[in-house]
């Protein structure tokens, strides 16, 4: 088998902010400003000088005397150089130890001064992750000078053809292609993500653990929850059995469980409980572990007694052919049977260990409120109808109570709307990520913290498009857009 290629990572501005904006924003006033001081004082190219190794207080001293105008702002860039560093970027840096696992060896090449590297190394939280990397602050030459490339490659030893180079820099990456080194001109993670999947590298595990391990999660009350689940409206029928379809139904929960969806909601009420049987069926010819899988289901409005409770429960759980549901909702609200009533009976199931999260599904702030005052264990969810174009449970106060309370809102029904295939500024926020509409839909949802999604398809390909959405980053204009578009 021909050796994994090497993949060879910038740090700055890809794995770790670095700006001189960061630091010259608390003297200018902006942008423009900050350009004009480093054009006139030369900066730029005395930080380059001193990534090569030239010593900070000399190059700093000799700009200061050229532009005394300057001075104390020069002084800054070698006092509170510190402070032009930015965030880590903990996505990409997640991204490198998947890649670690699965046997890809790093490399680091970066235009770093030794004396300032000195000071923030053991914060890096990439550094480890390589197998060995060179800055120019030792090379004595910095990119894009073809030098430091042939040092790198030289101790990698291997052909220039067997490594990938990922760079911010469109100068740093096009000297490394001219050496023969494959290249990403680094802009998200996403797009990295998307690159190096293009080049057929692989980090993605099919993993035991819920969710697999590129899922996104949310973690509320000791469970971690993926960001997308699979729903089973409409397997096994709609509101009656139709066993005419059962092999289209189980096909669609095989590829489901083998694409790695973990999380599966149901409801006794779903194919009037034939979604449940089906499921359970397709759990068991799957050969996954019960434990490594999160099984919804959901009681009745008219079963709300505490006595029908307990039997629908045990209806689900035969059908399921399971010991346990992890979570275990009141499918709607009943005016009719006090929540007093059912909550004893909930209760009674968690502390026999038949459900191990109670939540609620359809319930309004006031009656979420009161569930909370019921319920013995903490409220795992509310599931509500939430999608572009319905707010109805962000506008009544219930998504913002679930964040502030660490309660998860389950979005159902998110990507049924008409107009999700023709809305133009949707579909140009699909062009630009190279995604689909829906996708969009469901990146916008699972962005929100503690909103996660749970859509349905009898379809491998918008299954498997579903559970990447859980990858797309939508930039802060692009989720404000899309908050925008359909709102009243
Ligand atoms: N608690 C409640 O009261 C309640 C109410 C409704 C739903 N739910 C739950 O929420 C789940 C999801 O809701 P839902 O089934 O109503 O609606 P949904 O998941 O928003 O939409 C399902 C429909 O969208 C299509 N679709 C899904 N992904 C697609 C993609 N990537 N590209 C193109 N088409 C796509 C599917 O067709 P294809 O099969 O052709 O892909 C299907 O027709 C349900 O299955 C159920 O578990 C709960």
């Amino acid at each position: 088998m021909p050796e994994k290629p090497v993949i060879i990572f910038d740090f700055g501005d890809v794995l770790v902010e670095w700006k001189f904006q960061n630091l010259y924003c608390k003297v200018f006033n902006n942008d423009a400003e900050i350009e004009l001081f480093l054009e006139k004082t030369g900066l730029r190219e005395m930080n380059r000088r001193m990534d090569a190794g030239y010593p900070f207080a000399k190059g700093i001293a000799e700009l200061s005397a050229a532009h005394p105008e300057y001075a104390r702002e020069l002084g800054w860039f070698n006092t509170r150089w510190g402070e032009a560093r930015g965030p880590q970027n903990t996505q990409a840096i997640d991204l490198m130890r998947r890649l670690k696992e699965q046997g890809y060896r790093l490399y680091g090449l970066s235009n770093w001064s030794r004396e300032k590297f000195d000071t923030v190394k053991d914060e890096l939280l990439f550094l480890p992750l390589l197998q060995e990397y060179i800055i120019s602050g030792d090379a004595g030459v910095t990119k894009p000078d073809e030098r430091i490339y042939r040092m790198l490659l030289k101790r990698i030893g291997r052909p220039a053809g067997e490594c990938i180079f990922i760079d911010d820099s469109e100068e740093n990456v096009f000297a490394a292609e001219e050496l023969g080194i494959r290249t990403i001109l680094y802009r998200s993670v996403e797009q990295l993500r998307r690159e190096l999947a293009n080049m057929g590298i692989q980090w993605h595990r099919v993993s035991s653990r819920i969710g697999g391990d590129d899922m996104k999660y949310e973690e509320v009350s000791g469970i971690r929850v993926p960001k997308i689940g699979f729903g089973t409206w409409s397997i096994g029928g709609k509101s009656g059995a139709d066993p005419a379809g059962d092999s289209k139904s189980l096909a669609a929960l095989r590829s489901a469980l083998e694409l790695g969806y973990s999380h599966f909601d149901t409801a006794e009420i779903y194919a009037s409980g034939h979604a449940e049987e089906l499921l359970g069926e397709a759990v068991r010819a799957s050969g996954k572990n019960r434990a490594d899988l999160l099984i919804t289901s959901k009681v009745s409005p008219g079963h709300l007694r505490p006595e029908a409770v307990l039997k629908a429960c045990a209806q689900s759980l035969k059908r399921l052919k399971m010991e346990y549901l992890d979570i275990y909702l009141i499918h709607w609200p009943n005016p009719l049977i006090r929540l007093e009533e059912t909550f004893a009976a909930l209760n009674q199931l968690v502390r026999a260990g038949k459900v191990k999260h109670v939540g609620v599904s359809n319930f309004n702030l006031k009656l979420l409120r009161r569930a909370q005052e019921l319920c013995e264990t903490p409220i795992l969810t509310d599931q509500v109808p939430y999608r572009l174009p319905d707010r109805t449970y962000a506008e009544n106060g219930v998504l913002a109570y679930c964040q502030q309370n660490d309660i998860l809102l389950t979005a159902y029904s998110p990507v049924k709307f008409r107009s999700i295939k023709v809305n133009s500024a949707l579909k140009k926020i699909a062009n630009d990520h190279s995604a689909s509409t829906f996708q969009i839909a469901l990146a916008w949802l699972i962005a929100q913290p503690r909103v996660i999604s749970i859509p349905m398809s009898f379809n491998p390909a918008h299954q498997k498009e579903n559970l990447l959405a859980a990858e797309l980053e939508l930039s802060p204009d692009e989720m404000a857009q899309l908050s925008n578009l359909y709102s009243r």
